[in-house]
């Protein structure tokens, strides 16, 4: 198994403007489409990402009452909008806005999709500190860095 260290945690993607990054999955939430985008930002092969759960791009610094209120929205067959920092397989990150809606096929939920966009710099550091604090007050994981 490759060893990380926390440096690697350090290094942030830039998302393209012209470019999106979309995915799709199955109701249970294991993906089954990502586009070219998707696999360059997140680092993963196609291969490597369909069937596997979307969590699989989970960033430790995301407070989990953001996907809780992500399932909750979609169950209410409403589309949800939010910023997530996302890891990548290398355990770097890329900051995106995403848009995450139901795919209905006559009046049925067949499929869920994602559209992501890059944020600014400001929104990005206004997330990390928010997303720190809602953590924190969770009793949630905390990201450490240690000094040797
Ligand atoms: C279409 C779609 C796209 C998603 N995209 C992401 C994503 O980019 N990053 C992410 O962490 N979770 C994403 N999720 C949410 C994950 O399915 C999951 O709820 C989240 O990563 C938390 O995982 P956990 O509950 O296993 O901790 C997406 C869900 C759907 C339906």
């Amino acid at each position: 198994m490759q060893e990380f260290n926390e440096s690697q945690f350090l290094v942030e993607t830039q998302v393209p403007q012209d470019e999106l990054i979309i995915s799709r999955t199955d109701l249970q939430g294991k993906i089954t489409y990502a586009n070219e985008t998707f696999c360059e930002i997140s680092g993963y092969t196609l291969e490597e990402l369909l069937g596997k759960k979307h969590s699989l791009v989970r960033h430790p610094d995301m407070p989990s009452s953001i996907f809780a209120n992500l399932w909750s929205t979609l169950g209410e067959k409403k589309q949800w909008k939010g910023f997530v920092k996302n890891l990548r397989k290398d355990k770097g990150f890329y900051w995106v806005e995403a848009i995450i809606s139901g795919v209905y096929k006559n009046g049925v939920l067949i499929e869920y999709k994602s559209l992501r966009y890059p944020i600014s710099y400001t929104n990005k550091l206004e997330y990390q500190i928010l997303y720190d604090r809602m953590r924190e007050d969770n009793k949630e994981a905390k990201r450490r860095v240690i000094y040797e």
